[in-house]
Formats: C-alpha cells, sequence, structure tokens
C-alpha cells in the first residue's frame, strides 16, 4: 500500500512538473524588453563576443571593426592592465593561444599579459595565429594584428557608421587592483558614461565574474548597468535562487551559459528586475530556440548569425561580407 502511495505521489509530481515546465515553453516571460527599455539597453541586444570573433581574430582591430560594421548594439571586450598602467583588451593571462609571444619572448612566453609593458606588447603578432587555426577566415590582412588599448576600442566604436555600445569585462580584477576607478577615468573622458536619458541609449555596460569588481562600478559609475556573469557549469533550481540573490541590488543583469536559459529561469530573473544575457550562441538552432522564449539579447562569436536571423543586417555588412 505505502509502495502504491509512492508511486501516485511520483507520478502527481511529474505530471505538476510538466504542466509548470509546459506552460512556460508555451508562454514565456515577456518582460525582458521593459526591463531592458528602462536602462536605455535595446531588445534584443547583439553582442559581439571579443569581436566577430568567429571571422576575424579575437579582440583585435579587425574583430571588433567587423562586429561594428555588421551592425550589433555592443562590442564585448576583456580588460586588463599592463606592467606599465595601459588598460589593453585581452582575454586569456598568458600571450601563448593568440600571439607569436613565444617567438618574440622565447624566455617568457608563460608569463602573464600584466608582466609586459605596452611596448613589448605591441612587438608581438596577434592576428597570424587566427590564420593557422580558421584557414577558411584567414586572411593576409591579419598578420602582424597589434593590441589595442580602450582608448582605440572607443575610436573603433565611434568611427563607423553606426556606433555600437560597449560590454567591458574587467578580467582577473584582483589583480588589477584600482583597475575599475582607471577604466571609469577613461570612459568618462571619452563621453562614455553619460546615462541613457542624456542620449538615446546606454553605451556602456560593465560585465564580470567578480562581485568585487561590480561593487566598484556600482560606487564609480552608478548610472552605467551591471551584468553578473554566472559561473556554473550546471544550474540546479537551488543554485539559481543563489544566483538571483547574489545580484540584488549589485547587477542590472545576469550573463548565463547558454543552456541555464529555461524559460522558468529567466521568469524568476524578471521577478527580480533582472534581464538575462546568454553566452555564447553562435548556432542558428541555438538562436531560434532563445528567441522562441524572447531572451534578452545574444552574446555571440557569430554577430552576422544572430543579426540575419532578426533581419537586422546592416547595408554596408551585405556589401561587405557578401
Ligand atoms: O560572454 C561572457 C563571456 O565574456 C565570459 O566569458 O571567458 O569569454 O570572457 P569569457
Ligand atoms: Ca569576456
Amino acid at each position: 500500500m505505502e509502495m502504491k502511495l509512492a508511486i501516485v505521489i511520483v507520478i502527481l509530481f511529474s505530471l505538476l512538473l510538466s504542466f509548470y515546465g509546459a506552460y512556460y515553453l508555451i508562454n514565456p516571460d515577456q518582460r525582458g524588453e521593459e526591463i531592458l527599455s528602462k536602462q536605455g539597453i535595446p531588445y534584443p541586444t547583439v553582442i559581439a563576443h571579443r569581436g566577430a570573433s568567429i571571422k576575424a581574430p579575437e579582440s583585435t582591430a579587425e574583430a571588433y571593426i567587423k562586429a561594428r560594421d555588421l551592425g550589433v548594439d555592443y562590442l564585448e571586450a576583456d580588460l586588463q592592465r599592463t606592467k606599465d598602467g595601459e588598460i589593453v583588451v585581452f582575454h586569456d593571462q598568458t600571450l601563448q593561444r593568440t600571439s607569436n609571444v613565444e617567438e618574440v619572448f622565447p624566455d617568457r612566453k608563460e608569463d602573464k599579459l600584466g608582466s609586459f609593458t605596452y611596448q613589448e606588447l605591441k612587438k608581438l603578432d596577434f592576428g597570424s595565429w587566427f590564420n593557422e587555426n580558421s584557414p577558411r577566415y584567414g586572411s593576409e590582412k591579419y598578420e602582424g594584428l597589434g593590441i589595442i588599448t580602450l582608448e582605440e576600442l572607443i575610436a573603433i566604436a565611434e568611427g563607423g557608421q553606426q556606433t555600437p555600445g560597449l560590454v567591458l569585462e574587467t578580467k582577473s580584477p584582483e589583480k588589477y587592483p584600482g583597475i575599475e576607478r582607471e577604466i571609469v577615468d577613461i570612459l568618462e573622458q571619452e563621453g562614455w558614461l553619460d546615462t541613457a536619458a542624456e542620449r538615446d541609449y546606454t553605451k556602456t555596460i560593465f560585465f564580470s565574474f567578480s562581485e568585487e569588481s561590480l561593487r566598484g562600478f556600482k560606487e564609480l559609475a552608478p548610472q552605467a548597468p551591471r551584468i553578473l556573469l554566472v559561473t556554473d557549469n550546471m544550474i540546479t533550481r537551488r543554485s539559481w535562487t543563489h544566483w538571483l540573490e547574489r545580484a540584488a541590488g549589485l547587477a542590472d543583469g545576469l550573463g548565463t551559459k547558454g543552456f541555464m536559459n529555461w524559460p522558468w529561469y529567466i521568469a524568476e530573473a524578471h521577478d527580480q528586475g533582472l534581464f538575462v544575457f546568454p553566452y555564447t550562441i553562435n548556432e542558428l538552432w541555438q538562436v531560434k530556440l532563445l528567441a522562441h522564449f524572447h531572451s534578452s539579447g545574444y552574446i555571440t562569436d557569430r554577430p552576422d548569425v544572430v543579426l540575419n536571423f532578426f533581419d537586422r543586417m546592416s547595408e554596408l555588412s551585405i556589401i561587405n561580407d557578401g
């Protein structure tokens, strides 16, 4: 008898869960657009991850120019600091994967970026590795590409027919004490921290896995939206609640791995006024699925795929990209 009761309870519980899931699959929460609009962020937001980094070497001028000319809303960039204090755009801790450091500084090939001066980094080629790794998209023009600074990234964003905003990530900020102040100073000087009310959209969004770093930005530039990046690979309901609690009062949105973006999780984030941007969305089927769930945004290495899906490719990019 006890066994039968247990089976009935399990069946009822499973049915309840299925109805709950089916409800959200059929009626996904649509409050993302409204939440973004309060922040002055366009919906759905297309963010080029390290630039158009499938078709050009990541984090270089070429990757960002390509993404800008495609018509993305934001360029995503990882920021670190050189030994002599320049803020540069670079993802990895070390230089080996995406430069010829081994050739130029053989004794320092495993050293961290922060141990190199800006002039030393300027000697490196950050493009040729891409031609070897991606012959399909490789090009002679990528040979010898240099590292870029935050100021150069801003100039790229401002240099086209359309001006995308910037999603700026502090990479390992604990290694660079005070980097938030330095980033904010540059953005202020360049007029990139005006509020959305002062212009037609929000130009700068801060992005970090580090809550400490987001706290810094909240204090220094409270007008700019902040996104807390979620580190869990496999999210559970309990850990999702935990992330929502961590974001409360600190962030305006969460950046999550694509498969965490189940619509019932998104609805819970929306209940708290948080938007959710999934990363890294590179396949068309992912875009279609997330679009069905009214995803707030798409962080992607392939902005052409996302923009094409939304019929938003710029005329310039159609001419240049074919
Ligand atoms: O888009 C989120 C992403 O930027 C965080 O991961 O390692 O690519 O910087 P990562
Ligand atoms: Ca990043």
